[in-house]
């Protein structure tokens, strides 16, 4: 139980290298559901909103909470930062619309559905390479983190050589505030020269670069992929060239982390919760419902932020236009008023309302039945052929105020 507001400190990334501070948002959605949160400088505080309603009337009213105006993680750009590294994620329909048009039927679930085979023959290649170990291997490196790029590259029609490389941009990227992740650690060291590129990170440079040569290999020899939708929307003055680099990076980063951390979270939550794993093991059908729970349990992006275009009320409280507003689905996919017995896992949960996609509007994840499909496939090529699995180690967290992510699990298992 905490004494006062004055504990909690959400925009901290120590505060998550243990474990997520659940107590904190059960305190904030009891009793305190819209607060203004303190921040250090350079930034200037933000609105904690933590209930699962909430959440869904922000997102829902564009309008009012816009994408745009700000930006949509806790850093505060100025105009020329906002006007540089924007993408899709940054914008408002109209032009949101038209910019996610260029790929939207790509991602719908018949669009995916088309992997489908090559998802499943993908998972079984990396589960037959991983399972035939006889030591103890970490689950992240060797499953988790593999299969969400392969996917990407096949996607994408990128050679999977490229794999290791994108796996390491990416989390270069986004696991900003890891010092064993990324060496531009933006709390800790001046990334001020970085400050135009996305995430503040100089890997950003080598994902531009690498997005050219893509492009170059497009127009020399046309495919049919995602990257070729994007190239073909820049020559068709869709997208400027800014464009095309932040909507390339935005699908590689996005794509990438989030369903490995799924992963990791779903094992480690099936691995502490036996009889949950033995009802999926004898009952393989209710996988496809167990992985909407496990979406819930993992909610491995932990908030966006959105910005007020004009005073409004909130729960008593005034929100005054320019103030940042930050939704924190990892709060709202525990909200008791929704999910009774939220801290139970239970891979029947029906209904299952999580947010862990966001909660509706337009900026709804892009990628959602992809990364359901790569979950589902891969508990259901893991699942059947697992005796026994147990935790040789412990199990290492990012350090990160947004991504609730796992890096290292170590385990040690028999296979049937
Ligand atoms: C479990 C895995 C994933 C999680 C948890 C996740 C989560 C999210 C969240 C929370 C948002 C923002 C929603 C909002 O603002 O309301 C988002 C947006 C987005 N996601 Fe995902 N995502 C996942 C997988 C993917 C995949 C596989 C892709 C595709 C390669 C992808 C591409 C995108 C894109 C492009 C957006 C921006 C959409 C827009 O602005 O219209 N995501 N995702």
């Amino acid at each position: 139980m905490l004494d006062s507001l004055d504990q909690i400190d959400l925009a901290n990334p120590d505060n998550y290298v243990e474990r997520v501070p659940f107590e904190w948002f059960d305190t904030l959605r009891r009793e305190h559901p819209v607060v203004w949160h303190p921040e250090p400088p350079p930034n200037h505080g933000f609105w904690a909103v933590t209930r699962h309603d909430d959440l869904t009337a922000i997102h829902m009213d564009w309008a009012t909470f816009s994408s745009e105006v700000g930006a949509v993680g806790l850093e505060e750009l100025d105009q020329e930062q906002l006007e540089i590294r924007n993408s899709m994620l940054e914008t408002d329909p109209p032009r949101h619309t038209e910019m996610r048009k260029v790929c939207s039927k790509r991602f719908s679930a018949r669009g995916v559905g088309a992997y489908e085979d090559w998802i499943r023959d993908v998972a079984r290649g990396v589960l037959d390479r991983a399972l035939a170990a006889d030591e103890p291997f970490d689950f992240v490196r060797e499953i988790s983190r593999e299969l969400p790029i392969r996917f990407l590259c096949s996607i994408f029609t990128v050679p999977q050589d490229d794999a290791p490389a994108l796996i390491e941009w990416g989390d270069q990227m986004i696991a900003n505030q890891d010092p064993e992740l990324s060496a531009a650690v933006v709390d800790r060291v001046d990334t001020e020269e970085y400050r135009l590129l996305p995430f503040r990170s100089p890997t950003a440079r080598k994902v531009f670069d690498y997005a050219d040569r893509q492009r170059d290999v497009r127009l020399a020899e046309p495919t049919d992929d995602v990257i070729a939708a994007l190239v073909t929307a820049q020559s068709e003055g869709i997208l400027s060239e800014r464009d095309y680099h932040n909507y390339f990076a935005l699908l590689m980063i996005a794509g990438n982390e989030t369903t490995r951390h799924t992963i990791s979270s779903g094992m480690l939550a099936l691995l502490e919760h036996p009889n949950e794993m033995r009802l999926l093991q004898d009952e393989p059908d209710r996988i496809p419902k167990a992985v909407e729970e496990i979406l819930r349990w993992a909610t491995p992006v932990m908030h966006f932020r959105r910005t007020a275009t004009r005073d409004m009320e909130l729960r008593g409280q005034t929100i005054k236009a320019g103030d940042k507003v930050v939704t924190w689905y990892i709060s709202a996919n525990r909200d008791e008023e929704v999910f009774p017995d939220p801290y139970r896992f239970d891979v029947s949960r029906s209904p299952n309302d999580h947010v862990t996609f966001g909660p509706g509007g337009p900026h709804f994840c892009l990628g959602a039945h992809l990364a359901r499909l790569e979950t589902k496939i891969l508990f259901q090529e893991l699942l059947p052929r697992l005796r026994s699995i147990e935790l040789v180690g412990r199990v290492e967290r990012i350090r990160s105020d947004f991504v609730n992510g796992i890096k290292r699990m170590p385990v040690r298992l028999q296979t049937n």
